[in-house]
């Protein structure tokens, strides 16, 4: 289906024009023809028989002419109503005029009118006074009169009294059949005439006239009326006065039809009547002549006869029978007429049908024409689509060339950063160690060596950390902390700033505990960058002012640093936590991160930071937090065990801070020449650092990958790996699963050390069975502390299970690698107790370790040789077959292994610090 816009399209323009005139051409060829003549026909009056017979005659005539149309308009014998019918026709622009005037000389002027300009005027029935028309037609009057005049007088036998009732005086009827009427009684001067009654042609007005002049009742022989209703008027009213019998009535007209005149000379009530023919059809046939053009009568005089009782009868049968005939034919037109009608419905069906089918065609075409159009259309589309999918590969291509680029860059990034991290690590210990050196007097290149190393690792830090937030990997990872000890603990890195420089450093906070829940390492970052800014721009003498205030009832907490240094102008307050912004504030430090970084930090715990400055006068941030978790949602919360709590990044800024800078560096690594460390670090540089600085206390091997490392590592079993997690060949997670999966490397501890951050990343470290994990740049001094920690840790549990006299009481913090082994390598020795030929080849080769790997293992984990423990293990067993039996002692000790009984009691006093003898006598049941 076509929407309204479409079908325009598919259909031309020309073709919808075609339909139109196609259809209007069958809507105007209308059943009805339209007239091409139209008649006026001016009527003095509508109201009697005589005119309805002609205008019926008129309308019979008429369906022989459909060109033409009548009509007619009805002056209710009012003259002056007549003119007006007239001047309306005139203007009206009628083709042909027809007029019966109702009286003579008032209406003459109008018709001159119209005839002068132009009009064709037949008079009908009555005249003018003037011979300005084109046709008259009608009865001769006089010679009516003078007829009716001779019929009476011989009626009357030469002799009586008449009494006339004219018609309209006015009317040229009237007074052309007195005047004929009156000269034919001239020759009978016996007859004589009443005073006139003037009937005005109306039956009613005759008879009133009548019944006012009773005398002439008595003095009348004969009525003469000028028409057959006004001579009916009269019999009535001499029949109500008993007078009918004795008079005779003569009327004119002789009309047809039950109450026409005919008939009342048929009904013994008229005694004789007139034909004064109506003339309606021969009007309506000289109207046609005249507009045909075709030779016409001026003056068309219609015939009259006397209709009495002498042919009567005949005349009724005539009449009759041409109404009869009339009648059929009027059947017979309106059954024309209604077959004209079929006739005009069926055409116009036709038409209609014939207009449907061209429109059928016309649509079909259009239909045709359209689907070509669409084909067209549709090609075009087809040939833009592919353009379109080519376009769009196209972008798609770049798109990824884009994506790749892009992701190529980030990476690029990240891994500069944390190369960066590690340079600036390896500058920063070096010039830690130089400065501890120099003591107090350090040299001051060297301190602004070290603070410009500080600053751009914290830049670089801020840097990593935007990316995380850019990249929605930066999470909240919030828990419940005490804020006021929290907040404390960063106030108190600037304590000895403040009291050096002499400023006002106050902390105003509610009662502790005051519990909130955040991610210590981010609000840390914010508090740190916050206090760093205010001394940076406070000025000595001044104060820096922290406040926590509650909102119990709102449910918030707001904590304000505020200062009164440098301030800033509104401009750059607007601007104070765009990135990259460099206010007043950020001018010594060369970029707008801080702030920024803190904003998008405090948004993480779904808190705000403001600020309010003024120049010369001050500074106050503020920030809101929310109490309670209700807004975290649980993967914002921190639900792992606090141990596994990501260290927060305090080491490292503390670290930084010169208020830390005279930490003590610690002492108290017990170097021992045997203990051996694996350091596994792809960066030469980290590595040689990490190899001269470790070597000051142990054997040192390193390794360049993971696949290095691990064979070092299987070669020498040393006694604690330090391993990068970022190496080729092998990554840091799948080496160290490895190595706590293997029997002859599970036991080692392993410290990761990685530019890594991500809580994800530690928690697989520990996952994995890594023992520590450090962030670069990695403190020396801290790494040594733990691995002295370590050390000590191992050599504590170490101690604790070798000193077990019960041999089945074994470590149980050992992973399942280890614990297997040690249930294997004990039961070997156990079962070979007695076997003094067994050796430690037999244990390697049942546990599958080289001699070498085992040794390493077993002093790892035991603190011992394997023969001490194979000893051990004898004794133990000789000390336990003492207490509970009477074998002698020298049977006891080839009973544990030991060859000579000498051997065995100088072995056992060592062990035990009394002889076997000693212990028997204490502890067998007989012994004492
Ligand atoms: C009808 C009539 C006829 C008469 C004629 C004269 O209106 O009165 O009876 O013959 O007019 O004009």
């Amino acid at each position: 289906m076509h929407k309204p816009g479409l079908y325009k399209h598919f259909l031309p323009k020309k073709w919808l024009c075609l339909f139109c005139s196609l259809f209007l051409l069958t809507t105007c060829t209308s059943p009805k023809e339209e007239s091409q003549y139209v008649i006026g026909f001016s009527q003095c009056t509508a109201g009697d028989d005589w005119r309805k017979a002609m205008h019926e005659e008129m309308r019979r005539e008429l369906a022989f002419y459909p060109g033409i149309s009548l009509k007619i308009k009805d002056a209710q014998n009012n003259t002056s109503k007549q003119i007006q019918h007239i001047k309306t026709f005139i203007k009206e622009g009628v083709d042909v005029l027809i007029v019966s005037p109702n009286e003579a000389a008032p209406i003459t002027p109008v018709i001159e009118k119209a005839f002068n300009e132009g009009l064709p005027v037949i008079i009908l029935d009555r005249r003018t006074t003037s011979n300005a028309y084109t046709a008259y037609l009608g009865a001769n009057n006089y010679e009516i009169g003078q007829i009716a005049g001779k019929y009476i007088a011989s009626l009357l036998k030469g002799k009586g009294q008449i009494t006339e009732i004219w018609g309209l005086p006015g009317s040229s009827p009237a007074q052309d059949r007195h005047q004929g009427f009156t000269d034919a009684l001239k020759d009978y001067p016996e007859i004589k005439l009443n005073p006139r009654i003037e009937g005005n042609w109306l039956k009613d007005t005759a008879q009133h006239k009548l019944s006012v002049q009773s005398e002439l009742f008595k003095q009348s022989d004969l009525v003469f009326a000028h028409n057959d209703v006004m001579a009916l008027g009269a019999y009535e009213e001499f029949k109500k006065n008993g007078q009918e019998r004795q008079v005779r009535f003569v009327g004119i007209d002789a009309l047809a039809g039950p109450r026409g005149g005919i008939q009342m000379v048929h009904d013994h009530i008229l005694d004789a009547t007139f034909l004064y023919p109506t003339g309606g059809e021969e009007a309506i046939q000289l109207a046609v002549d005249i507009l045909e053009n075709a030779p016409f009568e001026k003056e068309n005089i219609l015939q009259s006869t006397v209709v009495d009782s002498t042919n009567v009868r005949v005349m009724k049968m005539q009449t009759s029978r041409i109404l009869s005939q009339q009648a059929d034919i009027e059947r017979q037109e309106n059954r024309i007429q209604e077959q004209i009608r079929i006739y005009q419905n069926q055409k116009a069906l036709l038409y209609f049908l014939s207009a449907s089918l061209a429109l059928s065609l016309i649509l079909g075409i259009a239909t045709l024409l359209s689907l070509r159009a669409k084909q067209r259309i549709n090609r075009r589309l087809g040939e833009k689509n592919q353009q379109i999918v080519q376009q769009g590969n196209e972008i798609e291509a770049m798109a990824t060339q884009v994506r790749e680029a892009t992701e190529a860059k980030v990476k690029f990034f990240t891994n500069i950063s944390h190369e960066f991290r590690t340079l600036l690590n390896l500058i920063l210990d070096p010039v830690e160690d130089l400065l501890a050196l120099a003591g107090d007097r350090g040299n001051r290149d060297l301190i602004l060596v070290r603070r410009n190393t500080l600053r751009l690792l914290r830049l670089v830090n801020q840097l990593m950390d935007f990316r995380k937030i850019e990249n929605h990997k930066m999470k909240l990872q919030a828990s419940e902390t005490e804020l006021i000890r929290f907040v404390q603990d960063i106030r108190e890195a600037f304590q000895r700033t403040a009291l050096k420089r002499n400023i006002d450093y106050r902390f105003y906070h509610p009662q502790a505990p005051l519990l909130v829940w955040i991610d210590e390492d981010k609000l840390d970052k914010v508090l740190f960058n916050l206090l760093s800014n205010a001394f940076k721009f406070t000025k000595d003498g001044g104060f820096i002012h922290i406040r926590i205030q509650t909102d119990q009832n709102a449910g918030t907490l707001c904590l304000e640093i505020e200062d009164n240094g440098r301030g800033m102008s509104p401009e750059h307050v607007a601007h104070a936590f765009d990135r990259f912004y460099q206010g007043e504030y950020y001018r010594t430090i060369g970029t707008g991160l801080g702030l920024s970084l803190s904003k998008e930090l405090i948004k993480l715990h779904h808190g705000q930071i403001t600020v309010k400055s003024q120049k010369g006068l001050g500074t106050t941030f503020q920030i809101r937090l929310q109490l309670g978790q209700g807004h975290l949602r649980p993967e914002e919360m921190l639900t792992q065990d606090p141990q596994t709590k990501p260290e927060p990044d305090k080491l490292l800024v503390r670290s930084q801070m010169e208020e830390l800078l005279e930490s003590t560096k610690t002492n108290s690594a017990v170097p021992s020449s045997d203990t051996s460390v694996l350091v596994i670090e792809d960066n030469a540089d980290m590595r040689n650092y990490l190899r001269h600085k470790l070597s000051e206390f142990y054997q040192v091997q390193v390794a360049e990958d993971g696949l290095e490392g691990k064979t070092v590592a299987l070669e020498h079993i040393p006694d604690l790996i330090i391993c990068d997690l970022r190496m080729p060949h092998k990554d840091g997670i799948t080496l160290i699963k490895e190595f706590k999966s293997d029997l002859r490397t599970s036991h080692i501890p392993i410290i990761i050390i990685s530019a890594e951050e991500s809580i994800e990343k530690h928690i697989q470290g520990a996952q994995v069975g890594a023992d520590a994990y450090l962030t670069k740049p990695v403190n020396f001094n801290y790494l040594q502390e733990l691995v002295q920690s370590i050390f000590r840790n191992r050599e504590i549990l170490r101690s604790r299970y070798t000193l077990q006299l019960d041999l089945e009481d074994k470590p149980q913090n050992l992973n399942s690698v280890d614990k297997k082994f040690m249930n294997h390598f004990v039961s070997i020795i156990e079962e070979n107790v007695a076997n003094s030929s067994f050796q430690v080849d037999t244990l390697c080769h049942e546990i599958g370790l080289s001699r070498v790997q085992l040794y390493r293992k077993v002093k790892a984990l035991f603190g011992c040789t394997v023969n001490d423990y194979i000893k051990d293990v004898r004794l133990k067993k000789a000390r336990q077959l003492l207490c509970e039996n009477e074998l002698p002692i020298a049977e006891i000790a080839y009973e544990v292994g030991f060859n000579s009984p000498a051997y065995f009691s100088t072995a056992f006093k060592a062990r035990f610090e009394l002889t076997p003898k000693e212990f028997k006598e204490q502890h067998s049941p007989s012994g004492k």
